[in-house]
């Protein structure tokens, strides 16, 4: 049986596909995959069934990923404890499970080709993924990332706890990576004045975590929202969960993964429960995730 980790990504998402840096933590929940040699190839998450020629997307992706480990004749069946689409990594988490357990097969599984397998398969969903999704999940812990260098781990100053919400229905990460580059071409002054706040507020996050500054940190992810915020990629529901965070004694809040729906995290010193709190009482699903313990080596 193959793990992957899910992913929170702590700033700089969008960005990161236009050439910032961003940083990524891996979180507890992912997926899980086990693989068989079988003559005919299939997949099967949970009770969706796809294969290379069926013409899903699913069946594309797997395709795609047999493809760059230069398999076939395998039956796989994989699960995921993360909900799909909110911005937590599932698909990544699903691709990088996927080709460790065909690896598996023949011995231990290598990251690089890991990455490469996983990487063509979010290509089918994704149109245009920067890879950190892929990145968090294959290497776990927290990572700095750049499209052009790829992860570096990080060591944090103190471990810390995040609440991590479901704001609202998921949406879809192309759309939402594509509607911030149609922003990109109508005003792009605007838009280059953005992402240079948004690196600024990255490297000074990069300090705050590895000198164990939470406070500092917090007000960095509030400052990440509201530049999120004018990249149109926020939402009522993703700002009215900043807000009862916030209000619970969050140090910081903001949406993680594309926005337009999805996943909010909130950073808590220590106990995560008055947010969490605050969160149900709304009727949001939510969860705690602890940060700092070594997750995954590759
Ligand atoms: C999605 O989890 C993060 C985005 O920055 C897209 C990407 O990096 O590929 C929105």
């Amino acid at each position: 049986m193959a793990h992957a980790c899910g992913k929170v990504i702590l700033l700089g998402e969008h960005a990161v596909v236009h050439g910032v840096p961003a940083l990524a933590v891996g979180i507890e929940r992912g997926a899980e995959a086990r693989a068989e040699r079988a003559t005919e190839t299939e997949l099967v998450i949970e009770s969706v069934r796809a294969t290379p020629t069926d013409g899903t997307d699913l069946g594309r992706a797997l395709s795609a990923l047999l493809e760059a480990l230069g398999v076939s004749g395998v039956r796989i069946g994989a699960t995921s404890a993360l909900p799909v689409g909110c911005g937590l990594g599932s698909s990544a988490a699903l691709a990088v499970a996927i080709a460790r357990a065909i690896q598996e097969l023949d011995g231990a599984p290598l990251p690089e080709r890991t990455l490469a397998a996983a990487m063509a398969w979010e290509r089918v969903f994704h149109g245009n993924p920067s890879g950190i999704d892929t990145a968090a999940a294959v290497f776990g812990g927290c990572i700095w990332y750049t499209r052009q260098d790829g992860p570096v781990p990080l060591r944090l100053g103190r471990p810390f706890t995040l609440g991590v919400a479901v704001a609202g229905p998921a949406a879809s990460t192309k759309r939402m990576v594509e509607s911030v580059a149609q922003l990109a071409e109508r005003r792009p002054a605007v838009f280059a004045k953005s992402l240079a706040g948004i690196e600024a507020l990255v490297k000074n996050a990069r300090l705050a975590l590895e000198a164990g500054d939470l406070p500092g940190l917090g007000r960095l992810l509030d400052l990440n929202q509201m530049l999120l915020s004018g990249l149109m990629v926020s939402t009522e529901e993703i700002e009215t969960a900043c807000r009862l965070a916030r209000t619970a004694g969050a140090l910081g809040a903001k949406l993680t993964g594309a926005g337009g729906g999805g996943a909010v995290i909130a950073l808590c010193d220590d106990d995560p429960e008055p947010v969490l709190a605050a969160w149900r009482s709304h009727g949001l699903t939510c969860f705690a995730t602890r940060v700092g313990a070594t997750l995954e080596s590759p």
